[in-house]
């Protein structure tokens, strides 16, 4: 099949992202981030990120045009993140794509978020012949905690589980407030704990109770689901007890015994919901999927489960448009309708 020309536009979070693929071969990954405004707010402003979009979209536009080497005449459909996002800033993405759409009169894709992390997996040579037919797919960021099932792309995606609070990354960046390590902390932890005990601290692993768990034929209710804000209070009591007791605080013990909880936890459930889905191939996406020890640890237990274990690059990894594009084009080859340009940004779109 002739492989369609497809641009992505990402507006989710902080990164304005614009992406042209063809088919499954990378034209560019144009990415513009507003993270250094957040930093010393210690998250993400949505008001800035939405402001940010605003000013970054037309610039980043023409740089990946530029980098691609191609027009926007050239381009065969346009594709955009409807959601799951920061309701401003998916407004931006959205209105910029629906604009184009009408100015070029080229067919408009409305695209999930998180269906994206997946697609991108077919960039960068990986699955380049298309993903493998029953794919696990890994979700792990500041703004998401996911493990999904992918028979396929364009039509069969199923939530298996998912943070019921905070997100594994958001985790990350509260307990490194605590620790006093800036934002965002997802680095600075995983540095530090390096020169710290993973064991010095047993903290606790949400919905690990059989309760929640339940088994295989009776499954609990929260079998393949994560809760980490448990996590991040267990963090805050221990250093509050050794401030009471005028101790110096263990910061890189508690930083590797921390890091140990959350890595634990998610390599386990998610391994867990592959073997019971069949799933020999897990994809591993997200900002923490940056994360040394997450990466060490998933690479051992799947291997040990026998399951094939794939880390796309890191810029694919985090929010960019390429994986918008990506899907889009998934969503073409398979005769998918356009969107139109009726349909709005939704911050809780479901898979
Ligand atoms: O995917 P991403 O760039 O943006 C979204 O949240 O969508 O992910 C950012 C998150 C932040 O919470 C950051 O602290 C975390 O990923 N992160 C890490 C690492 N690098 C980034 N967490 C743990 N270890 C890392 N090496
Ligand atoms: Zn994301």
């Amino acid at each position: 099949a002739m492989q369609p020309l497809v641009l992505g536009i990402e507006s989710s979070c902080d990164e304005t992202g614009v992406g042209i693929v063809r088919g499954t071969q990378l034209l560019t990954n144009t990415v513009s981030s507003s993270m250094d405004e957040h930093v010393r707010f210690g998250g993400v402003i949505p008001e800035i990120a939405s402001r940010a979009h605003l000013e970054a979209f037309v610039p980043t536009l023409q740089a990946a045009l530029d980098d691609a080497g191609v027009t926007l005449d050239e381009i065969d459909a346009l594709a955009v993140t409807a959601g799951p996002g920061l309701s401003g800033a998916l407004m931006v993405g959205v209105s910029a794509a629906k604009a184009l759409a009408v100015a070029t009169g080229k067919p408009l894709y409305a695209i999930n978020h998180l269906v994206a992390h997946v697609g991108v997996g077919m960039l960068g040579g990986t699955f380049a012949d298309g993903l493998p037919p029953n794919l696990g797919a890994l979700l792990v960021s500041g703004g998401h905690t996911e493990i999904l099932r992918v028979g396929n792309i364009a039509s069969d995606v199923e939530l298996l589980g998912s943070t019921i609070d905070d997100a594994a990354g958001e985790a990350y960046d509260k307990t490194a407030r605590i620790l006093g390590l800036g934002y965002p902390g997802g680095p600075a932890i995983d540095r530090l704990a390096r020169e710290g005990d993973p064991k010095a601290i047993r903290f606790p692993r949400g919905l690990s109770q059989p309760k929640y768990m339940g088994t295989a034929e009776e499954p609990g209710p929260h079998r393949y689901d994560w809760s980490f804000s448990g996590l991040k209070t267990a963090v805050a009591r221990s250093v509050e007890q050794y401030e009471a007791a005028g101790l110096e605080i263990p910061v890189a013990d508690i930083a590797a015994s921390f890091q140990e909880a959350v890595v634990d936890i998610i390599t386990m459930k998610a391994v867990l919901a592959c073997q019971e889905h069949g799933i020999s191939n897990l994809l591993l996406g997200g900002g923490v999927a940056a994360n040394r020890r997450l990466r060490e640890v998933a690479a051992e237990r799947c291997a040990a489960a026998g399951i094939t274990l794939t880390v796309p690059a890191p810029s694919l990894c985090t929010d960019n448009g390429a994986m918008v594009a990506a899907l889009g084009a998934q969503i073409v080859l398979n005769g998918g309708l356009p969107s139109g340009i009726a349909f709005g940004p939704n911050p809780s779109l479901p898979v």
